[in-house]
C-alpha cells in the first residue's frame, strides 16, 4: 500500500519529484526549479498563445522564491504576531502577490498542478498564523497575499460599496468618510485588519448591538474557486454566498471582493471611558454591566476589559481593573439619561462623555492621540508586532458575585492575562441564527476575548505566557458555554482542536467545527463538499468535506485517494518528505 501510494505520488507531483533529488545532482536547487516551474505554468495559465511578454513581466514581479533577497520582506510585510516569525516555522515555499484576477485563477490551477496548497493572506491579523505560517511541515504551501486587491469603491447614492479583501477596516473607514459624514460600517476596531480574513469570518465592532456583523450587511462578493473561475454571488449560488460570510474565505476558495451595505451613522457620537479598581467596587459594576450592557439602548456598546494590574502606593500588590469603553451613537445628553436609567451603579456624569463624529470615534477607539486626523486610518503598518495569543468563549448566564470574586483572585494570581468583554443583544441576536455561518447569537449574553500579549524573546516567556492563558481558560469552565463549548472563528485558536494533513478530516473538524459554528456546521460541510470536494481549500482548522465513501457510497474512495495531494502524508510516515523541507530551508 505505501509503495503503490508513492510511485502513484511521484507521478503526480513533479515538484516533489525534483525535490528528492539530492542538492549535488540537480542543476539548480530546489527552490529555483519550482520557482521556474510555477513561473512557467503561470505562464502559460494566463498568455494567450498570441500575445507577447506582458504577463512574464509581472509575474516575474509578483513571485517570490526563496533564495530572492526580498523574500522575507515579503513574508514579513504582513506577520502580525511574533509567535510565527521563527526561523522553526514553516515557511511557504513561494510568495505571490498577484494583482489581476487572472493571476488568481491561474495561481489556483498551478498550486494543484504542482502540489502545493495555498495559503491566501489578506491583513494577516490570523491570531495563530494561518494565512501565512503553518504547523504542519507535511503540506508543502504558497503563500498567495491579496494586498494589490485593496480597491474600495464607495457609492453613497446607493448606500454601498465593493472592497478589495486585500484592504483593511481602517482604509474602509476612511474612504466611506470621504464621501459622506453620515455613513459608516460595522466592522472591527482595529485599523490594519484585513477585509479578507475579517469578513468571511464574522467581523464585529463597536456597532454590533445597532447594525450586526459584518457579514449581516454584505450583498455580494466575488471569489475564485477551485477549478480557476471567477463567480459572483448570482454564479456562485446562495450557498457559497451563505459560507463565505462567516464560516472563513479559506476553506472555500480565494476571496477577491466583498459588496457591502452602508449603514447610517449620525453627525455626532458619543465615546467614555470609566475605570475602577476591585477596590473601588469594580465587582458591583461588572456584576450589573452583564445585565445592562446586553439589554440597553441599541446604540451603546460597553465593552468591558479587565487587566491584572500592580498598585503603585503599594508596590508588589496586585488588584484588577475594569475599564468600560464606550460607543454611543447619539449625543451626551441621551447617553446620560439612558445610563441614569439603565446603568447608575457605574456613575457617569457628562464631564466623562466626549462629543465627536463617527470617524474621530473610530480613532479614539483605535487609541489614536488625541488630533490624530483620519488618515491615520490609511497606514497600513502597526507600530510594532509583539507576540500574541487569544482565546474565546461565549456567556448565557450572568457570572454571579463571589464567582468574579474568584476570578480576580485567579487573574491576580497569574499576572499577565487580560479578558475583554464584548456585549452582544440588540440586532445581532434578533438575527436567526441560520442566517449566517455565525452562531453566537440569542442566548449569548456576551464574548470573552482571552488576551495576552508579550514582547521578550525566547521560550521561557512564550510558555509562561500560554500557560497563562489556557489556566485561565480552564477556570472559567463553570461560567461559559458548555456542549458545546462556544468559540468565535476569527479568534482564532488552536487549542481547540486541529485537522490532521490527512486521515479522518471529517472526524478532527467536527471537533473545532461545532464549537466555532454549532448548528452550522453540517450545512458547511455540505457546502465544502459541493464546491471543493478533494479538500484542495484546506488549514488547520478549515471546513472538512464529508468523506467521499458517505458521499458517494461507493468505494470509489479508495482508489481517488491515491491520486490525491492528501497522499503526501504515507510520504510523511516515511520521513522522506520532511527531510525534503529541511533540504528546501538548506537553500534559504
Ligand atoms: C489587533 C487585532 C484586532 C482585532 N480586532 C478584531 C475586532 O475588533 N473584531 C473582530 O471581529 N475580529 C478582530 N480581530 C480578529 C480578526 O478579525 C481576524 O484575525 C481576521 O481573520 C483577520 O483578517 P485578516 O485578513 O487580517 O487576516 P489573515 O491572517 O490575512 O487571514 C485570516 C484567515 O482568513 C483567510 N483569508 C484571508 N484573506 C482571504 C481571502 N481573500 N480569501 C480567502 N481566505 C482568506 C486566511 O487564509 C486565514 O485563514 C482582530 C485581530 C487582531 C490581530
Ligand atoms: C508551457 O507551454 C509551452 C509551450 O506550449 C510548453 O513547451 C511548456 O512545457 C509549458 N510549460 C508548462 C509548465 O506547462
Ligand atoms: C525577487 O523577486 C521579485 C518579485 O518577483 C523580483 O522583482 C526581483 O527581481 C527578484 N530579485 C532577485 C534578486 O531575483
Ligand atoms: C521577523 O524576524 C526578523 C528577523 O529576526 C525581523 O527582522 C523582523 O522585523 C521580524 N518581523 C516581525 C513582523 O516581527
Ligand atoms: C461600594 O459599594 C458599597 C455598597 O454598594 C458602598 O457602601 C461603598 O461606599 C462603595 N465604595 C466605593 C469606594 O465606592
Ligand atoms: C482632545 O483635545 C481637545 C483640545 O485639548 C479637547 O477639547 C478634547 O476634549 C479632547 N478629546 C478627547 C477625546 O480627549
Amino acid at each position: 500500500m505505501r509503495r503503490s501510494t508513492f510511485l502513484s505520488f511521484s507521478v503526480v507531483h513533479p515538484l516533489l519529484l525534483l525535490l528528492l533529488l539530492p542538492p549535488a545532482v540537480s542543476s539548480s536547487s530546489p527552490s529555483e526549479s519550482l520557482y521556474a516551474n510555477f513561473l512557467n505554468c503561470l505562464e502559460n495559465r494566463t498568455q494567450s498563445p498570441s500575445s507577447s511578454s506582458s504577463s512574464t513581466y509581472q509575474f516575474s514581479q509578483s513571485l517570490f522564491s526563496q533564495s530572492n533577497s526580498s523574500y522575507s520582506g515579503a513574508l514579513n510585510s504582513y506577520v502580525r504576531n511574533r509567535r510565527f516569525n521563527t526561523s522553526s516555522t514553516p515557511k511557504p515555499l513561494l510568495i505571490l502577490t498577484p494583482s489581476l484576477q487572472s493571476h488568481v485563477s491561474a495561481a489556483v490551477l498551478c498550486s494543484k498542478h504542482l502540489g502545493l496548497l495555498i495559503r491566501t493572506r489578506s491583513g494577516g491579523h490570523d491570531y495563530e498564523g494561518l494565512s501565512y505560517a503553518s504547523s504542519r511541515s507535511d503540506d508543502p504551501f504558497i503563500v498567495l497575499d491579496t494586498f494589490n486587491f485593496r480597491a474600495i469603491d464607495v457609492d453613497v447614492a446607493g448606500e454601498s460599496a465593493w472592497v478589495g479583501s486585500g484592504a483593511t477596516v481602517g482604509e474602509l473607514y476612511y474612504r466611506i468618510w470621504e464621501k459622506s459624514r453620515v455613513h459608516g460600517f460595522p466592522a472591527g476596531v482595529c485599523p490594519t485588519v484585513g477585509i479578507g480574513g475579517h469578513f468571511s469570518g464574522g467581523g464585529y465592532g463597536n456597532m454590533l448591538r445597532k447594525f450586526g456583523l459584518s457579514v449581516d450587511n454584505i450583498v455580494d462578493a466575488k471569489i475564485v474557486d477551485v477549478d480557476g473561475r471567477v463567480l459572483d454571488r448570482a454564479s456562485m449560488g446562495e450557498d457559497l454566498f451563505w459560507a463565505i460570510r462567516g464560516g472563513g474565505g479559506a476553506s472555500f476558495g480565494v476571496i477577491l471582493a466583498y459588496r457591502i451595505k452602508l449603514v447610517r451613522v449620525p453627525e455626532t457620537v458619543t465615546v467614555f471611558r470609566v475605570e475602577k479598581t476591585v477596590e473601588h467596587n469594580a465587582t458591583e459594576m461588572v456584576y450589573r454591566w452583564q445585565y445592562v450592557a446586553p439589554a440597553t439602548d441599541n446604540g451603546l456598546f460597553m465593552r468591558l476589559l479587565l487587566r491584572p494590574i500592580t498598585l503603585e502606593p503599594r508596590k508588589g500588590e496586585k488588584t484588577v481593573r475594569a475599564s468600560v469603553y464606550t460607543l454611543f451613537l447619539g449625543d451626551a445628553e441621551r447617553l446620560i439619561s439612558i445610563m441614569a436609567r439603565d446603568f447608575p451603579e457605574l456613575g457617569l456624569s457628562k464631564v466623562d462623555c466626549k462629543e465627536m463624529s463617527w470617524i474621530d470615534s473610530v480613532l479614539w477607539w483605535g487609541r489614536f492621540e488625541n488630533g490624530t486626523g483620519p488618515e491615520a486610518l490609511l497606514d497600513r503598518m502597526p507600530d510594532s508586532v509583539n507576540f500574541l495569543k487569544r482565546k474565546s468563549d461565549y456567556v448565557r448566564e450572568p457570572i454571579p458575585r463571589d464567582g468574579l470574586d474568584s476570578l480576580w483572585d485567579k487573574m491576580t494570581e497569574l499576572g499577565k492575562a487580560g479578558l475583554v468583554f464584548n456585549p452582544y443583544g440588540g440586532v445581532l441576536s434578533e438575527i436567526a441564527s441560520s442566517e449566517t455561518p455565525f452562531p453566537h447569537r440569542a442566548g449569548n449574553l456576551f464574548k470573552i476575548q482571552y488576551s495576552i500579549s508579550w514582547s521578550e524573546e525566547g521560550t521561557e516567556a512564550a510558555n509562561d505566557c500560554l500557560s497563562q492563558m489556557r489556566s485561565l481558560y480552564s477556570f472559567m469552565t463553570p461560567f461559559v458555554s458548555k456542549d458545546p463549548r462556544r468559540a468565535y472563528l476569527n479568534y482564532r485558536d488552536l487549542d481547540i482542536g486541529v485537522a490532521r494533513s490527512s486521515g479522518n478530516s471529517y472526524g478532527d473538524g467536527s471537533v473545532y467545527g461545532v464549537k466555532y459554528f454549532v448548528g452550522n456546521f453540517e450545512r458547511l460541510v455540505n457546502v465544502k463538499t459541493a464546491v471543493d470536494p478533494e479538500n484542495f481549500f484546506r488549514n488547520e482548522q478549515s471546513i472538512p468535506p464529508l468523506p467521499s465513501k458517505s458521499r458517494t457510497g461507493s468505494t470509489s474512495s479508495m482508489a481517488r485517494h491515491s491520486t490525491l495531494p492528501r497522499s503526501n502524508m504515507k510520504l510523511i510516515e516515511s520521513g522522506i518528505l520532511v527531510s525534503l523541507l529541511i533540504w528546501g530551508n538548506f537553500f534559504l
